[in-house]
């Protein structure tokens, strides 16, 4: 757990860091020792799983879909790379992280921390005040920061991507809030009110983070060769590749690999034995491609398969106070990708390219 408490000097010399890092360390009253340490750290647990959770969610229905053994965030497994799906990883573990103790702060878990107060009782615009309780992001943003940026050790480009997706994620918790107001005035005429900033729900941080990753750009290093241990030059270059990107935006290193096909090294299944969607007409553009991306272009073929699923039904409420139920069986029919007979053979004429952007 060392490595958590100390901040990078990465996050210092870097180009686009700077000025938090610096208003950091001034405000830096916090994390002063292990109490500090365990007042946050189970929050910021739960925050990276709500995370993971929501990469699951946004990803069910794509090759790449968020399996466990990729997620390490950790430099030192050997495996880091800086994929499209990977920025995503990062750029969402952050955002959960930053939500949940922003979360935990409004609701008053934290001794040293509440609503943001700053603006309570200014003119926000016409008829309303600003009032309530706004979600203290300023709060949520230091803390998870601290945490989450520290396990960026390295001084490599990999690293900055990596702290850069992690703002980015912190940055979608900003770009998502609303505003909520209230009504106030004689029998409610609404004459004024009163307005506080709020937290979006998580789901609509990652469909925004979703759509950020469909548009992740890839940065291009200088292809110079650098002296090993030169960090100064390492970080001009970091510094260069970096200028014109906007910290909103998800960036990447790498290409993704074909995920269509099971890679031990990089812990990933394959698409085989999948799950899609067929036969809904309420599914989405996305959902109801789902056995073309997953199988058919993966040079698989779809069966269908018939669940007997379970449920309760005919429910009653007897006086008082309990429900009965009937057990019902229902068959449903689920698609799932399989391998053809004979072997593998990639269907490349549908959409080849914009399959490949997507994987
Ligand atoms: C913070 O919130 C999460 C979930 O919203 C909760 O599980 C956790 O216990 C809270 N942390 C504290 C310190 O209360
Ligand atoms: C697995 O992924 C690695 C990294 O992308 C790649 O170099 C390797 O060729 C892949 N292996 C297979 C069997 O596709
Ligand atoms: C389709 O979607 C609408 C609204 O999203 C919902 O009310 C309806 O129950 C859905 N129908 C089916 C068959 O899922
Ligand atoms: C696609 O199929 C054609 C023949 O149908 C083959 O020549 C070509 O190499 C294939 N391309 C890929 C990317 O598999």
């Amino acid at each position: 757990m060392g490595p958590l408490y100390t901040l990078p000097a990465m996050v210092l010399s870097m180009c686009c860091h700077v000025q938090f890092a610096l208003a950091w360390t001034v405000n830096n009253f916090l994390m002063t020792g292990p109490k500090a340490f365990l007042t946050y750290a189970g929050s910021v647990q739960v925050g990276a799983q709500s995370g993971i959770h929501e990469c699951k969610h946004q990803f069910v229905w794509d090759r790449w879909n968020c399996p466990e053994n990729t997620l390490q965030l950790s430099t030192h497994n050997g495996l880091r790379s800086a994929t499209r799906q990977t920025s995503f990883v990062h750029a969402i573990s952050a955002a959960g992280v930053m939500y949940t103790l922003t979360k935990n702060c409004s609701m008053g878990d934290f001794d040293n921390c509440g609503c943001d107060d700053s603006r309570i009782g200014q003119t926000g615009g016409r008829g309303w005040i600003w009032g309530g309780c706004s979600d203290n992001v300023a709060f949520g943003e230091k803390i998870s920061k601290l945490f989450v940026d520290a396990l960026e050790g390295g001084q490599d480009s990999r690293a900055a991507v990596n702290l850069h997706n992690n703002e980015a994620g912190r940055l979608a918790i900003k770009a998502t809030m609303r505003r909520a107001c209230k009504c106030h005035g004689v029998s409610g005429s609404c004459s004024i009110q009163t307005c506080w900033m709020q937290l979006a729900d998580f789901r609509e941080v990652g469909n925004y983070l979703k759509m950020k990753h469909e548009h992740a750009k890839k940065l291009e290093m200088d292809k110079k060769p650098v002296r090993a241990g030169n960090s100064a030059d390492n970080r001009v270059a970091i510094a260069h590749a970096f200028q014109c990107i906007a910290r909103t935006e998800l960036i990447y290193l790498e290409d993704s690999p074909d995920y269509c096909v099971k890679n031990q090294s990089l812990g990933f299944q394959g698409t085989e034995g999948r799950e899609c969607l067929k036969g809904n007409k309420n599914m989405s553009q996305w959902e109801r491609k789902s056995c073309r991306r997953l199988c058919y272009e993966c040079g698989l073929r779809v069966v269908e398969k018939h669940i007997e699923v379970v449920s309760s039904c005919n429910c009653k409420f007897h006086w008082c106070c309990t429900v009965k139920c009937d057990k019902c069986t229902q068959v449903v029919a689920k698609y799932y990708c399989s391998r053809k007979q004979g072997g593998r053979k990639p269907h490349n004429k549908t959409k080849r390219r914009h399959s490949a952007r997507r994987q």
